[in-house]
C-alpha cells in the first residue's frame, strides 16, 4: 500500500464541533471513539431535533385528528421522505420504518419467506455475513424446508464470485448479502451480484448497515429488491431503521406483524390490511427515533458528504498502514475494496485484553466475534479487535491507536 501523505481537504475539526460526545475524557484521556461500526455518535442537530420533538411535538402518529397528532405524523412522514431521497427510492412508501437493520431483514425473511419459499428451495447468503443476515434465513429455511447455500470467501475476506454464480439455480428463491462486512470491512460488488441474481429471476436482500454511513447508496441504481439499514450506525438514535423494498415485492408480501395501524377492516371473521407502508408498521413506531433519523440525514446533507467519505477512506488507509507496520499485528480483512473497518489481532494477546488496555488510554474499539462467528472460524481466530472509523475521526486519533497498540505489545512481551 502506498503511503498516505496528505489527508483530503476536509475540515474535520469543524465537523467535530457538531458532535458533543467527542469532547469528553475517558479514563483521564481524551475520548478516541473508534467503535462506529457498532454505533456511531449523533450531532447537535439530531440532539436538538429530538429534544424539540419531545418538548413540543410528541404525540402518536396516524391516529389522531388533533393538532399534535397531525404535527407528529407530518414530521414522521417528512423523515420517511428524507430517507427516500437519501437512498433514491422511487416512492417513500417503499421505505418501511423498522427498529434497525436486524428487524428489516427479519421482516423480509418472514414475510417474503412465508409467501415465496417452499420445500426444496434455496437461500443464498455469504460466509462474511453478520448473524442478523444468517439466523433469520436459517429460521425461515427450517420452517419452510429450504436449504441455505453459502458463497465462500478467500483469504483476503473477499467473496468468491465464481462460486456465487455456480450456486444460483432455479431452486434459488433469494440472495441475502452484506454491502459492507462489519467484521472485515470488505465492500462487496453488490450491483454486479444483483444483476447476476436477476438473470435467474432471483431477488436480492442487502444488509446495508455498514454501507449507508460510509458510501453513497442509490437503491435504484443498484436495482436492489430489499435494502436494510440502521439509524444508529448513521448518526441517528437507536430504534430507528429502514427496510427498503421494491413496491412490486412489498405489495405481494403479507404483513410481518399484526396490530394497530396496519389494518383496513378488522372483523372476527377476517381482517384486511392497509397499503404501504402501514401494512408493515404495526403498533406505535419509534416516532422520536425515526424523526431523529430524518434529522441525521439533514445533517449529512448539510456537509460535503463526498469529501467526508473520501476523507474517512484515507483515514482507513492511513490506519491500515500504521498498524501493518507494527510487528506482531495481523490485519484480518485485506480486501481491495474496504470501508471504515480495521480488524486486527496481536500475537499472543486476546482481543479482549487489547480492548481493555486501549480503553485505559481512552480509546474505544470493539473486541469480540462481532456477531460474525463464521468469519472468525474461517480466519481461525477466537475474536478480533476492531477499530471502525467515521468522518469525525482524525489522523491524530489513529496515531494514538497505533501508540496504544504498541503499548499492548510491551505489556504482554
Ligand atoms: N453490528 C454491530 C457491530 O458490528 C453491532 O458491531
Amino acid at each position: 500500500m502506498t503511503a498516505v501523505k496528505q489527508m483530503s481537504n476536509f475540515d474535520v475539526n469543524k465537523i467535530r464541533e457538531d458532535f458533543p460526545v467527542l469532547t469528553q475524557t475517558v479514563n483521564g484521556k481524551p475520548l478516541v471513539y473508534l467503535d462506529n461500526a457498532a454505533s456511531s455518535q449523533v450531532s447537535n442537530l439530531v440532539i436538538e431535533r429530538g429534544s424539540k420533538y419531545l418538548a413540543e411535538e410528541h404525540s402518536n402518529v396516524h391516529r389522531g385528528v388533533h393538532y399534535l397528532s397531525q404535527l407528529a405524523t407530518n414530521e414522521y412522514e417528512k423523515a420517511r421522505e428524507n430517507v427516500r431521497k437519501f437512498i433514491n427510492a422511487k416512492e417513500s412508501k417503499e421505505c418501511i420504518f423498522v427498529r434497525g437493520c436486524t428487524e428489516g431483514i427479519n421482516l423480509v425473511a418472514n414475510s417474503y419467506g412465508r409467501k415465496f419459499i417452499n420445500e426444496g428451495d434455496e437461500i443464498i447468503i455469504s460466509a462474511m455475513e453478520h448473524h442478523s443476515n444468517i439466523v433469520p434465513w436459517q429460521m425461515i429455511a427450517e420452517e419452510r424446508g429450504a436449504k441455505i447455500r453459502v458463497i465462500p470467501i478467500n483469504e483476503n475476506g473477499e467473496l468468491v464470485l465464481d462460486e456465487y454464480e455456480n450456486l444460483l439455480n432455479e431452486r434459488t428463491k433469494i440472495v441475502a448479502v452484506a454491502h459492507v462486512s462489519n467484521s472485515l470491512g470488505t465492500v462487496n460488488p453488490i450491483k454486479e451480484m444483483i444483476a447476476t441474481a436477476h438473470k435467474f429471476g432471483v431477488p436480492v436482500c442487502i444488509d446495508g448497515a455498514q454501507a449507508v454511513p460510509h458510501l453513497r447508496v442509490d437503491v435504484q441504481d443498484l436495482d436492489a429488491d430489499f435494502y436494510a439499514f440502521s439509524g444508529h450506525k448513521m448518526f441517528a438514535p437507536t430504534g430507528s431503521g429502514v427496510i427498503y423494498g421494491k413496491k412490486e415485492w412489498l405489495d405481494k408480501m403479507p404483513p410481518y406483524q399484526g396490530g394497530g395501524s396496519m389494518i383496513r377492516v378488522v372483523t372476527f371473521e377476517k381482517t384486511t390490511y392497509a397499503g404501504l407502508p402501514e401494512k408493515f408498521e404495526a403498533g406505535t413506531p419509534a416516532i422520536a427515533s425515526q424523526i431523529g433519523l430524518g434529522a441525521a440525514i439533514d445533517y449529512l446533507n448539510s456537509i460535503d458528504l463526498d469529501a467526508a467519505f473520501a476523507y474517512e477512506h484515507e483515514l482507513l488507509e492511513y490506519a491500515t498502514e500504521k498498524l501493518s507496520n507494527i510487528e506482531g499485528v495481523k490485519i484480518i480483512g485485506t480486501a481491495k475494496e474496504k470501508a471504515s473497518v480495521l480488524s486486527f489481532t496481536i500475537e499472543n494477546v486476546h482481543p479482549h485484553d487489547i480492548g481493555t488496555i486501549l480503553d485505559q488510554q481512552g480509546i474505544a474499539v470493539r473486541a469480540g466475534h462481532h456477531c460474525a462467528q463464521p468469519v472468525m472460524k474461517f480466519f481461525d481466530v477466537p475474536a478480533t479487535a476492531r477499530a471502525s472509523f467515521a468522518f469525525y475521526n482524525t489522523k491524530e486519533e489513529v496515531d494514538k491507536l497505533a501508540e496504544a497498540v504498541q503499548k499492548v505489545i510491551e505489556v504482554f512481551a
